[in-house]
């Protein structure tokens, strides 16, 4: 188990299993649950999605940037793509009942639940959207 992970791939659906996998087996050892491995494997293929289909519009040569980083008591992902951006507060809301029968949209609000932080950045290359995933106290060790 490394401290730091980093990952770098086209944006290309195909990758989110290289993806899953690499994080996947970054994190072993690490004392989460189950259930954490299933919300942040859940959560990293939704924002590397958006990163592709959203971020980069699905332009192959964009790249996405994986970082994972053992932070105190827990773990943060950073995924970045070379797209321009949005504001998180201006995305439609997927609980308004005018939305609760669309097929897109909730993917943000699922990795909300799903994660401990979730933030979203500009950066020079493109936009950073940070996970952050603590161990639960009984699990710490
Ligand atoms: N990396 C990103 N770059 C630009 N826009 C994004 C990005 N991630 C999410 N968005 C915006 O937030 C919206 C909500 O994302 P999400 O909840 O995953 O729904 P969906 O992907 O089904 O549209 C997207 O439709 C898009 O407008
Ligand atoms: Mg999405």
């Amino acid at each position: 188990m490394s401290d730091e992970g980093k990952l770098i791939v086209p944006s290309d659906l195909a990758k989110l299993e290289e993806v899953d996998g690499f994080a996947e087996n970054w994190m072993n050892g690490m004392p989460f649950t189950k259930d954490q491995r299933d919300d942040i494997a859940i959560s990293l293929s939704e924002v590397v999605t958006n990163a592709i289909e959203h971020g980069n519009a699905g332009i192959v040569d964009k790249m996405v940037t994986v970082v994972l980083l053992r932070i105190e008591g827990g773990i943060r992902i950073e995924v970045t793509d070379q797209g321009g951006g949005f504001n998180p507060a201006l995305v439609a809301d997927p609980t308004d009942p005018e939305n609760l029968l669309s097929e897109s949209g909730r993917g943000l609000l699922i990795v909300h639940h799903l994660m401990d932080e979730v933030d979203v950045e500009p950066v020079s290359t493109g936009t950073r959207i940070s996970l952050v995933k603590r161990f639960t106290a009984s699990n710490t060790g």
